[in-house]
């Protein structure tokens, strides 16, 4: 017998951020993460409800009877689930963001309420301190930095931030001279701080800041901004092998550079569980008789998302596979 053979599959796929939100309230107010999931419960079980429609920008987005489920305008990312009266939506983009109306039909077809929530989409926010020179920063795609240029604006004569030969900020001490060239930017003389806003891969390279005294002399630092996508999705896959070894791959969706990392029950793999692979590559190989909860981890400079799996020994699974066939 030399074929692997695979004795079970187990997939999971996990999306991102995932955020909760009761919209059995009218008004709420729901968050979701860019490229993550969202879970708005609408209602507490469909079968109460003769019919429904949910509709965002005059568009029907759900619509359906009781259990029965008439149409989903967003069916291959979302999933509705009756029974708990639960619409997950899965790699949230801003146009998800907005008002949302639910119109719940009694059964003479009269509209017996109307609901609203808003969904706020939220980006990846990053932090970097520029006030070293030779600064490594690191935004989201889509989402937000806040580059730290100094302490306190007041404290500096006169300071200009500069990429590619334009001028992004001119200031003396609190005074903001410039016209800030780009609606997506943002500084704050208290702190000193440059906020960027839906960052895309053009803000990606070399900033340069010119601080000067009332003598004039003046100071030079340069910082890198790298723009990576944020990790959006994890797989995570195992299946036995036939000597009773587990091989377990993990992959991701979305992210740039992505890195990836194991553990089982909360502890880094030893060698005592690795057959093949280490802690830091996307597939690995488990010896028999290892069990426990096996997480993957997959991170980038701007975000991680991870997925775990409850894995039982290959061996168990193959004997009880055996008695099936048995029986
Ligand atoms: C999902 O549906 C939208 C519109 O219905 C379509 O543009 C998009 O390509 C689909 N995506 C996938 C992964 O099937
Ligand atoms: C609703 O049911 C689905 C499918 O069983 C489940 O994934 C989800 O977590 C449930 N949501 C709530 C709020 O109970
Ligand atoms: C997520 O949505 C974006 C557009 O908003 C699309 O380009 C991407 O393929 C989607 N990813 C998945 C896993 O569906
Ligand atoms: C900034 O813009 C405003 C109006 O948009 C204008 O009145 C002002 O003169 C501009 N300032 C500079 C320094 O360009
Ligand atoms: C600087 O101030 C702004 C505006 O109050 C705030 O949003 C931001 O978080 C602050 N940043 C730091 C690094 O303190
Ligand atoms: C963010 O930037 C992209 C282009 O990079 C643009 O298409 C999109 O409309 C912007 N979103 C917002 C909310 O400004
Ligand atoms: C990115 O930069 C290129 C060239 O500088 C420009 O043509 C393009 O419009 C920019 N895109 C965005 C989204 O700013
Ligand atoms: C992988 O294991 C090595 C040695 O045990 C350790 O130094 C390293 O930090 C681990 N990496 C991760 C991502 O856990
Ligand atoms: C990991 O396994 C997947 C399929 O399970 C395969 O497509 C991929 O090439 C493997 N990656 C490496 C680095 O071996
Ligand atoms: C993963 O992201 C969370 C925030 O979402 C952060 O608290 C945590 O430190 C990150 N972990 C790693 C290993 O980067």
């Amino acid at each position: 017998m030399e074929a692997v053979v695979v004795m079970m599959v187990v997939l999971g796929l996990c999306h991102g951020v995932e955020t909760y939100c009761d919209g059995r309230q009218n008004g709420a107010q729901c968050y979701g993460a860019l490229g993550g999931t969202v879970d708005v419960q609408l209602m507490d079980r469909a079968s109460d409800i003769h019919k429904y429609q949910w509709i965002k920008d005059q568009r029907v987005i759900l619509d359906g009877r009781k259990n029965q489920i008439l149409f989903n305008h967003i069916e291959n990312r979302s999933l509705f689930t009756p029974s708990n009266g639960t619409f997950s939506i899965n790699n949230l983009s801003r146009n998800d963001g907005g008002e949302y109306q639910l119109d719940i039909y009694d059964a003479n077809g009269y509209r017996s309420e109307e609901r609203t929530l808003n969904l706020i989409i939220q980006g990846v926010e990053t932090y970097c301190d520029g006030r070293q020179n030779e600064a490594q920063c690191y935004g989201a795609l889509g989402g937000t930095v806040d580059v730290q240029l100094m302490d306190r604006a007041s404290d500096v004569h006169k300071y200009q931030w500069i990429k590619d030969q334009r001028t992004i900020l001119d200031g003396r001490k609190d005074q903001i001279l410039t016209n800030l060239t780009d609606q997506r930017y943002f500084f704050t003389p208290s702190n000193g701080t440059f906020r960027i806003n839906n960052l895309s891969r053009n803000d990606s390279g070399e900033y340069q800041l010119e601080l000067y005294d009332s003598e004039g002399k003046n100071k030079k630092r340069t910082l890198h901004l790298t723009i990576q996508a944020p990790v959006g999705s994890v797989l995570l896959l195992s299946e036995c092998l036939s000597e009773g070894q587990m091989r377990a791959s993990c992959s991701s969706e979305g992210g740039d550079s992505p890195q990836y990392s194991w553990t089982l029950d909360g502890h880094t793999l030893t060698h005592a569980e690795l057959l093949s692979g280490n802690n830091e590559t996307n597939n690995i190989t488990l010896k028999q008789h290892v069990s426990g909860r096996l997480l993957c981890s997959v991170r980038n400079q701007v975000n991680n998302v991870s997925k775990e799996e409850t894995i039982s020994p290959c061996k168990d699974q193959m004997d009880m596979k055996f008695k099936e066939t048995k029986h």
